[in-house]
């Protein structure tokens, strides 16, 4: 029997409150299959962590993490500790050690999930975004200097380098060319004339090597803009680290709400852990109140299935996920509903139960 080894992460806010709820599900899942099991080792780091001992992780955490199958982690952030200490030095160090450069974000709209768009075929609210995950904007580079004096300057490089961007875009080909779908690219060639004119370059580039996928190309303004127009004109997407980011959370809103967001940080080559996890924040506003919908995070369990071999559970959940919303009976009040986060949590685990039996 196949044990993984998963490193649980579940940081701060409705983090912990979540990640319950998708570890439930996930041993419910491996019982339910008789066939594979899951190992948890939970770690404390955090916001709380860092105001204990000073780290947002241990000194050895990455060396730690690397041996784990797979990392599931909740949320990131909490005030009282600077955005930028406490994203850098756990959630985008995990990302960027662990060079878990794909992104995948599925937006898609399951039946019953409330949908603020008018005049829009629900169906066509289905897409994945494959975002750069591993630098472009998120690189770290640049400088502050003359701090604090009347002419200070502050420098944020975007870094966009050939072989960060062809491992991206070849990935989007790839898994269009597998699910038979069409390729958007979403950049800003326009304005940003070094950097998105070279990723335009080399999307056109490597799609020489798939004649067979159909392709467009958008500049990311009309592209926010079509989400809530044309929807259905997106398929898989592809696209850099803060568009992906942006564009993503415009995907929740049409998709259900932050409620319903998952993601998969990926090392397709597996020489690293991958990392699944809700793409919502630690929700400070309604942390500790048993409000928060823990449904992304069993999404990103169900993630966490596929990138295992285990498409078939994976599938399963997503499944479970919108007959819970077709019902309407047991949902957060983010969707209207008055059940706890545990409570949605069980009644994912009760239809697992079910349809094993
Ligand atoms: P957020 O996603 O935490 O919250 C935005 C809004 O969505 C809030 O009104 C919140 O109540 C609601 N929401 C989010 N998740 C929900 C859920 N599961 N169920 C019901 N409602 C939900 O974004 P924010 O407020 O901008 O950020 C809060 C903190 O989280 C910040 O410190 C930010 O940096 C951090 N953050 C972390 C991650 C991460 O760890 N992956 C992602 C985004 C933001
Ligand atoms: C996300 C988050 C992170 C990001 C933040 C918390 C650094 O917003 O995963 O979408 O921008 O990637
Ligand atoms: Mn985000």
């Amino acid at each position: 029997m196949d044990t993984y080894k998963i490193a649980v992460i579940a940081g701060d806010g409705i983090g912990p409150e979540v990640l319950e709820e998708g570890v439930k599900v996930l041993k419910q899942a491996a019982e339910c299959d008789g066939g594979f099991s899951f190992e948890f080792t939970y770690f404390p780091w955090g916001c709380q962590y860092y105001l204990e001992t000073g780290k947002m992780m241990d000194e050895d955490g990455i060396e730690t993490l690397r041996q784990f199958d797979a990392i599931f982690l909740g949320a990131v952030g909490y005030p009282g500790v600077p955005d930028h200490i406490s994203l850098w030095d756990l959630l985008l160090n995990i990302r960027k050690s662990f060079d878990q450069y794909v992104n995948l974000r599925p937006v898609k709209l399951l039946e019953g999930a409330p949908c603020p768009l008018k005049g829009v075929d629900r169906k066509d609210v289905d897409m994945i975004f494959i975002r750069e995950n591993s630098e472009g904007e998120y690189a770290g580079s640049g400088n502050w200097l003359y701090k604090g004096k009347p002419h200070e300057v502050v420098l944020q490089e975007g870094v966009f380098s050939r072989h960060g961007c062809e491992r991206i875009i070849r990935y989007a080909y790839e898994f269009a060319r597998k699910h038979g779908k069409t390729l958007t690219s979403i950049s800003k060639g326009n304005a940003l004339n070094y950097s998105m004119v070279f990723w335009d370059s080399i999307f056109k580039e490597v799609g020489s090597e798939y004649p067979d996928v159909t392709t467009s190309s958008y500049l990311v303004d009309a592209a926010s803009m079509f989400m809530i127009k044309d929807p259905g004109r997106f398929q898989v997407v592809v696209t850099t680290n803060l568009f992906g980011d942006i564009l993503t959370d415009l995907g929740a809103a049409i998709a259900g709400g932050m409620g319903l967001a998952a993601g998969a940080n990926l090392n397709p080559e597996r020489e690293f852990p991958s990392m699944f996890e809700p793409i919502h924040g630690s929700a400070p506003d309604i942390a500790g109140q048993g409000k928060a919908n823990p449904l992304a995070a069993v999404w990103s369990s169900s993630q966490l299935l596929d990138f295992l071999g285990h498409e078939d559970w994976g599938a399963k959940l997503v499944d479970i996920i919108e007959d819970i919303l077709i019902e309407k009976k047991v949902l957060t009040p983010d969707l209207g509903g008055t059940s706890t986060t545990s409570q949605v949590g069980d009644e994912v685990v009760l239809k697992l139960r079910q349809y094993t039996i």
